[in-house]
């Protein structure tokens, strides 16, 4: 069985037993300041996790991409990755434990024909927090399930993926010893105090990794040889003219990595020095330098083209094939300006058998060795560097985005709280009374950010808004909320949204389907939620500022009081 195999099987058994199928979302979390990627199907499901009505049901399925980047550093082995495809099903507040538990034994016993004495499964062993998982495993032994373990939090639990969030006691499923797919049984969300609160609504959600199973299906033991992988191997041994047996490590390393740049980029991402462009640089450096060590000088390009090969089911990418490659190979060739440079400064100062954190910091700054990278390799000489001294020098150098994305990865999931949904509606209402205001119809959004405190938009407009327009715009949205309009959700495709006439970046963001959501007849935008039901849920709307973002593109942020 191969990758796109798999997937639609998948998709179709679950479609059977009544649930829909949800697009792929972008590995960019949208509207979600709070984690720099999407690291699991439940992402982009948070709000309805947490009891909100999605558009779609209770019953939902999907595959999603997802980038992990906790686990950079552990890429090279046979099964770890940083870009992945997860296989999900959900029950927002609809079966339990017993359904799904038993639809995954039928799927993996009858559809993908594992012999159930293949199959060993673990359960939450039970804590302070909640009790031993006696039912998941009474549902496992029924089915014929002889070997199952009981095991503690950290292994059979799963969530909140930040601080806060849904989560709850897991059972994880093992084929021969290799975990493949991971149930868990959301019922509880994390408060910022630590507690354990028990959900309103009992959910499931689902993953299953497609690149371990379709190597387990396939009798492998190397995700690589699988065809999620395999075409771009195949390629950097033909341009290293090496063997892949004896050099496994680094040509994972470059597969992985510019698989996963290939669809950072294509969710719109670009190299930088912060938050998910830091991550991106990362990637193709790291991919880099271990093609150096393979031989290859410049690579990346055809390395890449490969994705495009084993991934010609992702429209998003295809669409924009020629610039994502483009965008790869400028990050290269800006890198082997000074990797050669960087690498001789780099041995002399071996010769000290340290590195400063002034070291790390020259490398970084002046010949752009991502400061991971630098450890890396001091690591392979049997010398530590120091983190703190680095990060000192970087904050010295006021360039404080690097602390600020490691703050942003630990903060984890997104905060659909009360707040941040009364604002995301506000923006809404303040996009469309821009629009008016500034009697300019083409107006739209050129990014957002909303804590629970106040909402950020930028939008493209060529002038500084004046006190009056401003006032204007004020008491238009002020009205809207006293007219108690009501919030509306309608899927449909992007074809049909834009013929709607709503509001939205008509680009291959958008899967098959949208939500379009309407604020009475007063706005209509395609966007992901979650919204208030209705506008008079708001209060008062007030700008506090105005500026410039960057040339032809200013910022309001705005609060709800
Ligand atoms: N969200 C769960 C996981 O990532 C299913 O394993």
């Amino acid at each position: 069985m191969n990758r796109k195999e798999l997937i639609k099987k998948y998709i179709e058994f679950f479609k059977k037993k009544g649930h829909k199928e949800i697009r792929n979302s972008s590995l960019v979390p949208e509207n979600d300041p709070t984690v720099l990627f999407t690291t699991a199907g439940m992402h982009p499901l948070v709000p309805y996790l947490l009891g909100q009505k999605h558009p779609l049901g209770r019953r939902l399925v999907n595959v999603q991409r997802c980038v992990r980047t906790g686990d950079i550093d552990e890429v090279g082995d046979s099964y770890h990755h940083t870009f992945f495809e997860m296989l999900g099903n959900w029950s927002l507040g609809d079966y339990f434990k017993k359904e799904a538990i038993g639809y995954s034994f039928e799927f993996l016993t009858k559809v993908l024909k594992i012999p159930r004495e293949q199959i060993s499964v673990t359960c939450f062993a039970g804590d302070k927090d909640a009790p031993k998982d006696e039912e998941a495993a009474t549902i496992w032994t029924k089915l014929g399930i002889g070997k199952i373990d009981f095991l503690g939090k950290s292994d059979n639990w799963w969530g909140p993926a930040g601080e806060t969030g849904p989560c709850g006691p897991d059972t994880e499923m093992f084929v021969n010893g290799i975990e493949i797919w991971n149930d868990v049984f959301m019922q509880y969300d994390k408060t910022k105090n630590g507690k354990f609160v028990e959900l309103k609504q009992k959910n499931v959600d689902t993953g299953m990794g497609v690149e371990r199973t379709i190597a387990i299906l396939n009798g492998l033991d190397d995700n690589y040889l699988t065809d999620c992988f395999i075409g771009i191997i195949k390629k950097i041994e033909m341009l290293s003219k090496k063997s892949y047996q004896g050099n496994e490590k680094p040509m994972r390393i470059i597969a992985d990595h510019l698989k996963a740049a290939v669809f950072i980029v294509g969710d719109g991402v670009v190299p930088s020095n912060n938050e998910r462009g830091y991550v991106l640089r990362r990637l193709i450096r790291r991919a880099i330098r271990f093609g150096r060590g393979l031989g290859l000088n410049v690579f990346v390009r055809k390395v890449a083209e490969e994705v495009f090969e084993i991934y010609d089911d992702y429209k998003n990418i295809q669409k924009k094939k020629v610039e994502i490659l483009d965008e790869i190979e400028r990050e290269e060739t800006k890198f082997l300006l000074t990797l050669e440079k960087g690498m001789r400064v780099f041995k002399k100062l071996l010769k000290d058998k340290k590195l400063s954190g002034k070291d790390t910091f020259l490398l970084f700054q002046s010949y752009g060795f991502p400061f991971e990278m630098t450890k890396e390799l001091a690591e392979e000489n049997g010398i530590k560097v120091d983190e703190k001294e680095f990060e000192k020098e970087y904050v010295k150098h006021q360039e404080l985005s690097r602390t600020a994305s490691a703050g942003q990865f630990k903060s984890g999931l997104a905060d659909k709280s009360e707040e941040t949904t009364k604002l995301h509606t506000a923006t809404h209402l303040l996009m469309e009374a821009l629009r008016r205001v500034l009697k300019k119809p083409d107006l739209h959004q050129k990014g957002s950010n909303i804590t629970p405190e106040r909402l950020r938009i930028d939008f493209n407009f060529d002038r500084k808004l004046t006190e009056k327009e401003k006032r204007e715009i004020e008491d238009l949205v002020n009205d809207v909320i006293k007219r108690g309009l009501e919030v509306k959700c309608e899927e449909m495709s992007p074809e049909e949204a834009k013929k709607s006439g709503a509001h939205g970046v008509f680009d291959e963001k958008y899967g098959d389907k949208v939500f379009v959501y309407s604020i009475g007849d007063f706005s209509k935008e395609i966007c992901a939620g979650p919204h208030v039901r209705n506008t008079s849920e708001l209060g008062h709307f007030k700008i506090k500022k105005e500026e410039s973002s960057s040339s032809g593109v200013r910022r309001i942020k705005a609060v709800l009081r």
